[in-house]
């Protein structure tokens, strides 16, 4: 395998404002991709790419990463996903990380019910749009390509709370379970296309998911004491890299990734 396992590559990577999905980039960007990047927050991707421009590490070529800003649950907006890097990069997305979401506090019972649509709407209807887009585009594009020349791949970021179940935040953890079975059908009907889909299902990470979710920093900060050292989105991105990067024909299609001492979820 070379240095530069990717540098054929063209990788999207939903919600990389922060977190899995900032991370997910800069290791894509240094397994030699290039990189289209999407989040709601313009100014932090502007950031992003410029900071993957500055490190040189990308090769001769010029751009090397673009931002597509914009909700990720929105058609028009999963369209430009698909459609910007080919006409910046001159080749097509071949590797998709879906990966824009968001965590709720709390159960049926007692989770703000005000924020049920919205959180259904990035971490399901939009995650399904993608992976429909998606998967259509890298059929289509395996098709025209010769097996098992090429790898094209799908990630789907799922999570622990899509497995086992969490009377703590059950509301997100049901966002999950669809969106895991999902993956586990479209990798069933798109892998032999030769198209890769690969759930991930971490446990605990830390990243601005907990304060978004609306976790009680007193009683989650103890449990993620309690696990230490909690999961980072290096160490997130650093998997993904590792199932995007083994040879066309080999597929870990399904990753539970907790800290150490997380014994649950
Ligand atoms: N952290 C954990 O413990 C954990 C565990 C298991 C699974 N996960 C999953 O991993 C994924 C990433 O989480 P994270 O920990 O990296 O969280 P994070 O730090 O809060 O990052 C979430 C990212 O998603 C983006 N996003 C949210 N809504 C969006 C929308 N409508 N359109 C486009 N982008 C959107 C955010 O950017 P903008 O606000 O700029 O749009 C941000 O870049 C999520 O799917 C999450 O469910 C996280």
């Amino acid at each position: 395998m070379t240095a530069r396992p990717l540098s054929s590559r063209v990788a999207l990577i939903t919600g990389a404002s922060a977190g899995i999905g900032q991370a997910t980039a800069r290791e894509l960007a240094t397994l030699g991709a290039r990189i289209a990047v999407n989040a709601r927050r313009e100014e932090r991707l502007v950031a992003l790419v410029q900071e993957l421009a500055d490190r040189g590490d990308q090769g001769p070529d010029d751009a090397r990463a673009i931002a597509v800003a914009g909700d990720a649950s929105d058609e028009p907006v999963i369209a430009s996903m698909l459609d910007e890097p080919e006409a910046a990069f001159g080749a097509p997305v071949d590797l998709v990380v879906i990966n824009a979401g968001r965590g709720l506090a709390g159960s049926v019972m007692t989770s703000d019910p005000g924020q049920w649509e919205e959180m259904i709407r990035i971490n399901l209807v939009g995650a399904a749009r993608l992976l429909r887009a998606a998967g259509e585009r890298l059929s289509r594009l395996q098709e025209q390509r010769e097996w098992p020349e090429h790898a094209a791949d799908i990630v789907v970021l799922g999570s622990t709370v899509g497995r086992h179940i969490s009377p703590f935040s059950s509301m997100y953890g049901s966002t999950k379970f669809a969106i895991g079975s999902l993956a586990e059908a479209a990798r069933r009907e798109l892998g032999p296309k030769g198209v890769r889909v690969s759930l991930i299902e971490p446990g605990i990470v830390a990243s601005e998911f907990q304060g978004v979710a609306g976790y009680d920093p007193g009683s989650f900060g103890a449990m993620m004491d309690t696990f230490a050292p909690v999961l980072t989105p290096e160490d997130i991105a650093r998997l993904i890299g590792f199932i995007v990067k083994q040879p066309a024909g080999v597929h870990l299609s399904g990753t539970v990734v907790r800290p150490t001492r997380q014994e649950y979820p």
